[in-house]
């Protein structure tokens, strides 16, 4: 897997136009399966996990076409009912095709998409809310085996945890179920949103997303539609960590500043002067940055996990502590001991994390593992002193699409060049 060797110490500034939202884009892509008419995608952003998706689709018959940043799917010719291991292996987020599987064909099998970095990512929300709904599920040798011998019919299905994912997949199995779901402590993410204004717009009766309480109407049949996907809250979220971890100043464009209420007053904590206009979002760095204060990453809307590994690595270049507590996933702090090798002071206690920010950083090899930390530790590099070289790009290509591009945009020293183990 490739690498990036990062020279730090410039201050990053000037304009970037967002990416279309990852988070959106998997479901919705997802949702194309669903049949009655061709979907045009708009904003689909041009990552490893986009393209992952899109060959699952191509796998199971549809037709899937890209210009830019324009996807075409036509569901008509989809004729598989399954995923085939390695593509799971290869995206566990493959798990949202379950619903619109079994809305489709009556049937869907898949492998068990296993843990990741971030913990053991259970899916039995998922699969307890598709029971409901008329799903026999069976799960033998690793393997996934769902059927709807009577169709999928609507039911009262009430969410233990507001899961995103097993929220998705119940708007994907419901949207053409026979009869109502409502589904309380649904997940309120602007993706879900996103994901029903979609499904809307191809003739769904949805109310309620982006709420606590979700009603699906079901209809019997789908219509093609065309749709744009909203701007990726967490890569923004991301670039302003960057900015202002550099003492620089960044004009954000395609960003929603609704989608991010808590995590803006956060960078005006650290003393970053924000201002947000239609769908702009401007910062400018203090000279000094101050502690973050106490970080809670919370579902929708509170700050969202996704965020966590980039603001931690910005707290480090504060003076004073900032801590963390990380409430959605059991291990998501596997960049804290990369940070460690750049001289940051982390203290890390089960979903607690304390940062003793020391204002600096130095330069270090370092290895990402997953999408969030990794981005964590490029910031990290930006804002260190020396030449960092830092492991796993493979790992960001998943969720920021152009990313050396769009960081040497702004005035970032960055190269992404092959991984040398002699060099190691
Ligand atoms: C989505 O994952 C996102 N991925 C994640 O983003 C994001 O971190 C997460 O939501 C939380 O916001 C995509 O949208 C593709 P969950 P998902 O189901 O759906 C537990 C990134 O970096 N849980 O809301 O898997 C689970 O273990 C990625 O872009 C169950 O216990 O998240 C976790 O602790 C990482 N049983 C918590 O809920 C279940 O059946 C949140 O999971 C499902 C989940």
């Amino acid at each position: 897997m490739e690498q990036y060797r990062i020279r730090g110490g410039n201050r990053l500034q000037g304009a970037l136009k967002l990416q279309g939202a990852k988070n959106s884009a998997l479901p919705i892509l997802a949702a194309a399966l669903l049949p009655g008419g061709v979907s045009e995608i708009h904003n689909c952003p041009q990552l490893s996990d986009t393209r992952r998706t899109l060959d699952i689709l191509e796998h199971l018959g549809c037709g899937v076409s890209r210009e830019g940043d324009v996807v075409t799917v036509d569901p008509s010719g989809a004729y598989r009912w399954e995923v085939p291991a390695p593509l799971v292996r290869s995206m566990r987020s493959s798990i949202i095709f379950l619903g619109a599987m079994v809305a489709r064909f009556g049937r869907a099998r898949l492998t068990y998409p296993g843990g990741c970095e971030l913990g053991p990512r259970p899916i039995d929300l998922h699969l307890c809310a598709l029971r409901q709904m008329a799903v026999q599920v069976e799960e033998t040798g690793g393997d996934l085996w769902c059927t709807a011998p009577q169709g999928l019919c609507g039911a009262r299905i009430v969410l233990l945890f507001p899961s995103v994912g097993a929220t998705e997949n119940i708007l994907l199995a419901a949207a053409t179920a026979r009869g109502v779901t409502r589904v309380t402590n649904a997940a309120r993410e602007p993706e879900i949103v996103d994901l029903a204004d979609y499904l809307i717009r191809r003739g769904a009766k949805i109310s309620g997303a982006g709420e606590g309480e979700l009603t699906v109407e079901g209809v019997p049949r789908l219509c093609g539609a065309a749709h744009r996907i909203m701007g990726d809250r967490i890569a923004a979220a991301t670039y302003l960590a960057a900015a202002a971890a550099t003492g620089g100043s960044l004009s954000l464009c395609g960003a929603a500043p609704g989608t991010l209420a808590a995590v803006l007053p956060v960078l005006e904590k650290a003393g970053c002067q924000i201002e947000t206009a239609g769908q702009t979002i401007a910062l400018r760095a203090p000279e000094r940055l101050r502690p973050l204060g106490v970080v809670r990453t919370m579902p929708y809307p509170g700050f969202p996990t996704d965020a966590q590994a980039p603001f931690l690595a910005l707290s480090l270049l504060a003076r004073g502590s900032s801590v963390f507590v990380e409430n959605i996933f059991e291990s998501r702090y596997k960049h804290v001991a990369e940070l460690r090798r750049m001289g940051g002071r982390v203290e890390v206690e089960g979903r607690v994390a304390v940062a003793e920010g020391l204002g600096q950083l130095h330069s270090a090899d370092v290895a990402a593992t997953e999408l969030r930390g990794g981005a964590a530790l490029v910031l990290a590099a930006l804002a260190a002193q020396g030449e960092s070289r830092v492991s796993g790009a493979g790992y960001i290509d998943r969720g920021y699409e152009k990313f050396e591009d769009s960081l040497l945009s702004l005035g970032a020293e960055i190269q992404r060049m092959p991984w040398d183990e002699k060099a190691e």
